[in-house]
């Protein structure tokens, strides 16, 4: 993936490239990881269709030989611990992007969903500065990195690996519908460094209307970070058994969806979830990102699956907030659940209306 391009564009001077990305949501749970953000398991997610994060970035050449990002803002705010993160990572993407030691940018950065809404937005944000970077090369230079003309294909692999350094997660952004990461035997061109889309052939007709209504229990800081988290699975006790855990649970989700067998997917997707806090609670030092009201509404969402017999489930990320995955024909029958027995569970009754959607768009207006 590296660039020998050193001389891009000396003559570009300045432009405007912006993309939208979604958030995604784990199926089968990246958790651990080996230097450079390299899975230690195999992850399957979909990408969600309200919660988007759209970055615009204005690019300068300088004529000194030097980058630096000029501003950052988030929903019209500087913010300045953002700012030096993404810094860093412009930083550490020179080598894969040399045009980049002479351009000043100023990025602008739009969150659909408020920050505190307890999703996490970093997957979002940096497959669209990703995407941002890689089209700034091809408007530069025409060129990929091999000096070839970029293909569909190349481009998107690239801004997978590239958002892969910014957000392990991030790299599943970048594509439509439902994603893999991570080297899966069953799956040829499946890859640690990128992820790939799951063939639709793959992807029974049962689940194109998969929605996610998140309900917010707690919306502050967590107490400890994905990257601690992730750092905890190196010694972890359970980590062997893990690795094997995800990867039979990935063949048994990958035949669900083939074969349409909504229950089976159920049964995985919530053992991945409970797993993966599972392996908090296991950590040393043992943590617990659920709350109270997440366990009442688990419950909550069992019985009504056992009563309605309805086609239902829950995930978790790593945070306390519930995805209850349900499909667009129980549509009526969910929403009347979700008022009337889950939002008294959730801070101050907040929920977001989401569902599965086609991946990030370039927004070209404003050009
Ligand atoms: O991409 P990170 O480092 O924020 O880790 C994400 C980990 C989980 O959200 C818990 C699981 C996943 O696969 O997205």
């Amino acid at each position: 993936m590296g660039s020998t391009n050193s001389n891009l564009v000396e003559e570009h001077k300045s432009g405007h490239i912006s993309w939208q990305s979604p958030a995604n949501i784990a199926l089968i749970k990246y958790w651990g990881k080996y230097p450079v953000q390299l899975p230690m398991n195999p992850s399957l997610s979909f990408v969600l269709n309200n919660s988007v994060v759209k970055i615009s970035v204005d690019y300068t050449h300088s004529t000194g030989n030097e980058f630096r990002l000029a501003s950052f803002t988030l929903n019209g705010q500087p913010n300045h611990v953002f700012a030096s993160r993404i810094s860093g990572y412009m930083q550490a993407l020179i080598p894969f992007f040399p045009f980049l030691s002479h351009t000043i940018l100023n990025i602008n950065s739009h969150s659909s969903f408020p920050h505190s809404a307890g999703i996490a937005s970093s997957a979002a944000a940096f497959s669209a500065l990703a995407l941002c970077i890689c089209s700034m090369e091809q408007e530069v230079g025409g060129k990929d990195a091999g000096g070839k003309t970029t293909t569909e294909d190349n481009f998107f692999r690239k801004a997978s690996y590239m958002a892969r350094l910014g957000s392990g997660s991030a790299c599943r952004s970048v594509y439509g519908g439902m994603v893999v990461w991570g080297k899966v035997r069953e799956l040829p061109g499946s890859s640690d460094e990128v992820a790939t889309t799951l063939d639709k052939g793959k992807v029974n007709p049962v689940f194109s209307t998969l929605r996610d209504a998140i309900l917010i229990v707690d919306d502050g800081r967590k107490e400890v970070s994905s990257s601690a988290g992730h750092a905890m699975m190196q010694h972890h006790p359970y980590r062997a058994t893990r690795i094997k855990q995800a990867t039979a649970n990935m063949r048994r989700i990958l035949q669900a969806l083939t074969e349409g067998n909504t229950e089976v997917f159920a049964e995985v997707v919530e053992e991945e979830a409970l797993s993966l806090h599972s392996l908090m609670m296991s950590s040393s030092p043992g943590f617990i990102l659920m709350r109270p009201n997440t366990l009442y509404l688990i419950d909550r969402i069992r019985n009504f699956r056992e009563q309605s017999g309805l086609e239902l489930c829950f995930t978790l990320d790593a945070g306390p907030n519930i995805h209850l995955l349900y499909f667009e024909k129980d549509q009526q029958q969910i929403g009347a659940f979700i008022r009337e027995s889950l939002l008294t569970l959730c801070k101050q009754g907040r929920w977001i209306d989401d569902a599965m959607g086609d991946g990030p768009v370039r927004i070209l207006e404003g050009r």
